[in-house]
């Protein structure tokens, strides 16, 4: 398998009163098709940024330098025909917030239909049948009757599944799921991710899940990138990575699991707009030296895993006794 997307040396900043927002910084990141790949970390750290950016949805005050390789071609330097094409079609966004994303005025079956008018070239009465055909594989129920409903009649676990149609509904070879579970409680939110789970088996799509919730990410995901103030600090097979953590960040995160004692990262991230020298995470570690805050470290690979750490090599054992597996029994 082929890699689908390739992400180099990205860095996105943004323009805003109170000085430069530095959201990514030097992002590197291979997704290879057929994989689900986990991007998780803190809240601001970048993770809606990066989902946007990879469809060039990002506001007018933002700064892109770098480039995102496409099957090879850098979406970057795309004319707007080429982004109309790809935007749905090859790649889909299910977008962070699953209440604002739905026109309100609009029953959610019709919202279905005009993704497959527009993307599939369905005409108005195949479309409306192939919208509830989605609405079923995504196990809806009474998807006639729901397809005729309005976003707010809907629980929030539907509309997550609404919007998920409409993500799949161009057939895209890569789905983008920003938080896909968010607010969801626990049972809706694990058919949530059985319905994920259905996807990417049987419609083979390529997902960068971004997510908090690390039970999802350890259920759903092959590989996990973990970022932190715009940074990707750990990218491997997600086994590696949530049971032989070679970050200290990506540690803290686990350690901070109820499972795990619930132990909090000590400190706050830092401001993106005032980075520290150095590694970024230096001020918040317990085994932070000198080096650490004088020069960034470099990326170097551990047992197949990426990760930007000057004292990553005195990690990589289980000696927390952080479970995959246990993680991963949470979600079904
Ligand atoms: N239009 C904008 N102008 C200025 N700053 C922005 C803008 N959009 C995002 N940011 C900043 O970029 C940073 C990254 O935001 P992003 O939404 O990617 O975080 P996130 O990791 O997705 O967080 P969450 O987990 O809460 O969704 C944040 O500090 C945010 O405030
Ligand atoms: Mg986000």
């Amino acid at each position: 398998m082929g890699c689908l997307l390739s992400i180099r040396n990205l860095r996105i900043a943004f323009h805003a009163e109170d000085g430069l927002v530095k959201a990514a910084d030097d992002i590197n990141l291979d997704i290879t098709e057929g994989k689900t790949v986990g991007l998780i970390g803190e809240t601001g750290c970048g993770k809606s940024v990066l989902g946007l950016a990879i469809l060039r949805l990002l506001p007018r005050n933002a700064s892109v330098e770098g480039s995102i390789y496409y099957r090879g071609q850098d979406i970057l330097e795309m004319n707007e025909r080429e982004m109309r094409r790809l935007r749905g079609k090859e790649i889909a966004l299910i977008p962070q917030s699953a209440s604002t994303s739905l026109n309100p005025v609009l029953r959610v079956g019709a919202q279905i239909a005009e993704t497959l008018e527009f993307h599939r070239g369905l005409a108005p009465r195949s479309a409306q049948a192939a919208a509830t055909e989605l609405l079923r594989f995504l196990e809806l129920p009474a998807v006639e009757k729901t397809a005729k409903w309005y976003p707010h009649q809907l629980s929030g676990g539907m509309r997550q599944r609404v919007l998920a149609a409409i993500g799949i509904a161009g057939q895209p070879s890569l789905l983008i799921a920003d938080e896909p579970t968010k607010g969801l409680d626990a049972s809706i939110r694990t058919q949530v991710v059985e319905v994920l789970r259905t996807l990417t088996r049987e419609t083979r799509v390529t997902m960068l899940l971004i997510t908090h919730d690390l039970e999802v990410a350890a259920s759903l995901c092959h590989e996990i990138a973990v970022m932190y103030a715009g940074e990707i600090v750990e990218h491997g097979a997600a086994e590696y990575v949530l049971a032989r953590p070679l970050h200290p960040y990506t540690r803290g995160l686990l350690a901070s699991l109820p499972e795990n004692g619930l132990v909090p990262i000590p400190g706050h991230s830092p401001s993106l707009v005032d980075l520290p020298q150095g590694c970024k995470f230096h001020s918040r570690c317990a085994k932070a030296t000198k080096a650490c805050a004088s020069a960034r470290p470099p990326l170097i690979q551990i047992n197949g895993c990426a990760v930007r750490c000057l004292h990553a090599a005195q990690g990589g054992k289980s000696q927390e006794g952080f479970s995959h597996g246990s993680l991963q029994q949470k979600t079904r």
